[in-house]
């Protein structure tokens, strides 16, 4: 076993919190028998305690200790899917504590593809409970530096696995109801599952208390700038009126050209969705690194995984964070 991995379960043994790496974004872990670490998880991150976590495995049989029912649609999606990024909502068992669902009768549960993921996970012997490693409606950590930067000495140990290879939180499916329904889109698609769910329809977004999922309701992936969403066909003309105006810009476009201009700071072209996705929460810090007050990003068609980085731009720009705040 490696050091790091033999440390990290030592730590999470004696109620501490381990950052570690998964093939979506770094998360932030405790053990899921431990109610009190759990605890710190959602006081080192701020975040609010109606928004539930995922439970993280590394055998399908954990699964069923979990799920008071593992329906077929379950097993279908998981022998296809799993390890990977996709998590599961499921009627929970009474091995659950609400700490972790924030009280609610369902369970959120996926297999992460990360080597350094799965065996933490072996090793410990029990499922790993983790959110994404930030603070609370903050982007999320694609690389251990940034886990480092932004909750730094906060976590007892930061595992060390490079960058993650897709770069945006898991797709989330709740199978509780009929027909299933999508609770956030990822890089597996909704395409790509309705193959296997036909039914599958897609959660309304909504900012009120009755949101389908309690993480869809709060502010989510806001940099320290304000992020502007700009249409293909507006794009040259809105980006020479920004230029005119005395701010630090940043600009990130899908395969096209940015103008030149002693005030674009930060410049990033994406030529495949892949790639934008992979880079999108690296872009937002590196935006912050430049002291970006302005962020024009493209806005891209919800196809595929557009689908999902569309979500995480919305939500960045929502509530227009002020300039500098
Ligand atoms: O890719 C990922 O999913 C990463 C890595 C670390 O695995 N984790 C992650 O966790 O993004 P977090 O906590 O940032 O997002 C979990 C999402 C939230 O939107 C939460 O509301 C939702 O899953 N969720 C968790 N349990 C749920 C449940 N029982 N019912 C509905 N939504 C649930
Ligand atoms: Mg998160």
């Amino acid at each position: 076993m490696l050091k790091s991995i033999a440390n990290a379960v030592d730590i999470l043994k004696r109620g501490g919190v381990v950052a570690f790496p998964t093939e979506t974004v770094y998360g932030l872990g405790a053990r899921l028998g431990d109610p009190a670490a759990i605890q710190k998880i959602f006081s080192i991150k701020g975040r609010p305690s109606d928004n539930p976590l995922i439970v993280h495995i590394a055998d399908f049989n954990q699964l069923k200790l979990l799920a008071r029912h593992v329906p077929a649609s379950a097993k279908k999606l998981a022998a296809r899917f799993w390890p990977g990024p996709l998590t599961l909502v499921l009627k929970r068992s009474a091995s659950v504590s609400s700490s972790v669902t924030a009280g609610l009768d369902t369970v959120a549960v996926r297999m992460p593809k990360h080597p350094l993921a799965l065996e933490l996970i072996r090793e410990l012997g029990e499922p790993v409970v983790a959110p994404s490693a930030n603070l609370s409606g903050r982007p999320s950590s694609t690389h251990y530096r940034d886990v480092i930067r932004e909750l730094g000495n906060k976590v007892d140990l930061v595992l060390k696995g490079g960058k993650s290879e897709s770069g945006l939180e898991s797709t989330v499916v709740n199978l509780t109801r009929t027909p299933p329904r999508l609770l956030r889109p990822g890089t597996i698609t909704m395409e790509t599952l309705k193959k296997f769910l036909p039914e599958l329809t897609l959660a309304a977004k909504s900012k009120s208390g009755s949101a389908a999922s309690p993480g869809m309701k709060h502010r989510h992936y806001q940099p320290r700038c304000k992020v502007i969403m700009v249409k293909r066909e507006q794009w040259a003309e809105t980006i020479a009126g920004w230029t005119k105006k005395n701010l630090r810009l940043g600009v990130i476009a899908y395969d096209q050209r940015i103008p030149t201009s002693k005030n674009i700071v930060l410049k990033k072209i994406h030529h495949d969705k892949r790639d934008y996705a992979r880079s999108l929460y690296s872009d937002f810090f590196q935006a912050e690194k430049s002291r970006v007050d302005v962020l024009l990003v493209e806005s891209i068609s919800k196809k595929g995984i557009g689908l999902a980085i569309m979500d995480r731009l919305s939500r960045a720009s929502e509530n227009g964070s002020s300039l500098r705040s």
